[in-house]
C-alpha cells in the first residue's frame, strides 16, 4: 500500500489539535459598533437587517463595550451616526462630534479595550457620499484636508488607531503627514486599501443611515472583477505609510487577501462585512445552517487566507464560543 493515509492524523480531536495550521485567537477579533448622538444616552435602536446588532446612545455604548470587554474582546472599530448632516459632514471632524465624545468616555471607562475609529465622511454627509461633492462628482483632493482633521480629530479624543475608509487617493499620506505633525508619530493607521463596491455593504448602509442620496460608489471603491488592481492600491498604501492592510468584503476575496499576503510583509485586516453576516445570520434563523460553525469555519477560513486580525459582527460572541470549545 503506497498511498497517502491522511486520515492516520485526524482520528482523535488531540491528534487533530496537534497538526491543525490555524488557530483563531479572541484577541484577533474587532467588534464594529455604531454610536447614536441622541438625547437618549441609553437607547438602543435594533437594525433589522442585522440581528443583534444596534444603534446605541452614548451610555448603552459604553455599557456594552463594558460587557464586552468583560467577556473577553479585546478591540472594537467605531462607527458614528450623527444629529446633523450637512455638505461638508463637518460633524466628522468636530471635537465633540459623537465618535469622539465616545471614544472619550470608553477609554476612560474601559481603558483596555483597544479603540479603532472609522475615518470617512458618508455618514456625515448630507449627501451620502465619501468626499465633498462639486460638479455633480466627488472631489479627491480637496476631501484629503478634511479626512486628515477627523483623524486627528480622533486620536485627540484618544483613538488607538484611525481606519480610512473612504477610497480617496492619497488619503493615508494625508492622514500619516498630519499625525506626524502634530506629534502622532507613534499611532498606526489601517487602510481600507482594497475596498470592492460591494452589495454586501447594503446592511451597513441602514445602520449608519448612509446610503448615497445619488449615484454609487463605483468612482471611489473598486471594481469587484480587478484583483490586480487590488495589489497596485495595496501597494500605493504601503508606500503612503499604512501600518496595517484591510481587505473588504472578506470571503468572496480571499483570492485578493491571499495575493497581498504573498506580496507584503504587512499585517492585514479583513473586514467579514455586514452582508456577510447577514446571510449567516438569516440562514441560522431559518434553521438552515448553524449559525455558530458557519461564523467560526468563516472565520477561520478568512485568517487561514492571510487575515492577522478580522473585523465581525459576530466578535463579541466568537470570543466567547472560542472559549467554549
Ligand atoms: C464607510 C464604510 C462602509 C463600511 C465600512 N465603512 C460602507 C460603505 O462604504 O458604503 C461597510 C461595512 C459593512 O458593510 O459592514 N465608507
Amino acid at each position: 500500500m503506497s498511498f497517502f493515509r491522511g486520515r492516520r492524523l485526524r482520528r482523535t480531536e488531540a491528534m487533530r489539535s496537534l497538526v491543525r495550521e490555524t488557530e483563531l485567537r479572541p484577541q484577533d477579533l474587532i467588534h464594529p459598533f455604531f454610536v447614536l448622538e441622541d438625547d437618549d444616552t441609553q437607547i438602543r435602536k435594533p437594525i433589522a437587517s442585522m440581528p443583534g446588532q444596534s444603534q446605541l446612545g452614548l451610555e448603552a455604548l459604553v455599557e456594552d463595550v463594558r460587557q464586552a470587554r468583560a467577556h473577553g474582546l479585546s478591540n472594537i472599530m467605531l462607527f458614528g451616526i450623527p444629529r446633523h448632516k450637512d455638505e461638508r459632514g463637518s460633524q466628522a471632524y468636530a471635537s465633540d462630534g459623537i465618535v469622539q465624545q465616545a471614544v472619550t468616555r470608553i477609554k476612560e471607562a474601559v481603558p483596555d479595550m483597544m479603540v479603532i475609529t472609522d475615518v470617512c465622511l458618508c455618514e456625515y454627509t448630507s449627501h451620502g457620499h465619501c468626499g465633498l461633492i462639486a460638479d455633480g462628482g466627488v472631489q479627491n483632493d480637496p476631501t484629503l484636508e478634511l479626512l486628515a482633521q477627523t483623524a486627528l480629530s480622533h486620536v485627540r479624543a484618544g483613538a488607538d488607531m484611525v481606519a480610512p475608509s473612504d477610497m480617496m487617493d492619497g488619503r493615508v499620506q494625508a492622514i500619516r503627514r498630519a499625525l506626524d505633525r502634530e506629534g502622532f508619530v507613534d499611532l498606526p493607521v489601517m487602510s481600507y486599501a482594497v475596498k470592492y463596491a460591494s452589495a454586501f455593504y447594503g446592511p451597513f448602509r441602514d445602520a449608519a443611515q448612509s446610503a448615497p442620496s445619488f449615484g454609487d460608489r463605483k468612482t471611489y471603491q473598486m471594481d469587484p472583477a480587478n484583483a490586480l488592481e487590488g495589489l497596485r492600491e495595496a501597494e500605493a498604501d504601503v508606500q503612503e505609510g499604512a501600518d496595517i492592510l484591510m481587505v473588504k468584503p472578506a470571503l468572496p476575496y480571499l483570492d485578493v487577501l491571499r495575493r497581498i499576503r504573498d506580496r507584503h510583509d504587512l499585517a492585514l485586516a479583513a473586514y467579514h462585512v455586514s452582508g456577510e453576516y447577514a446571510l449567516i445570520k438569516a440562514a441560522g434563523e431559518k434553521g438552515w445552517v448553524d449559525e455558530r460553525q458557519v461564523a467560526l469555519e468563516s472565520l477561520t477560513s478568512i485568517k487561514r487566507a492571510g487575515a492577522s486580525c478580522i473585523l465581525t459582527y459576530f466578535a463579541r460572541d466568537a470570543v466567547q464560543w472560542l472559549q467554549e470549545y
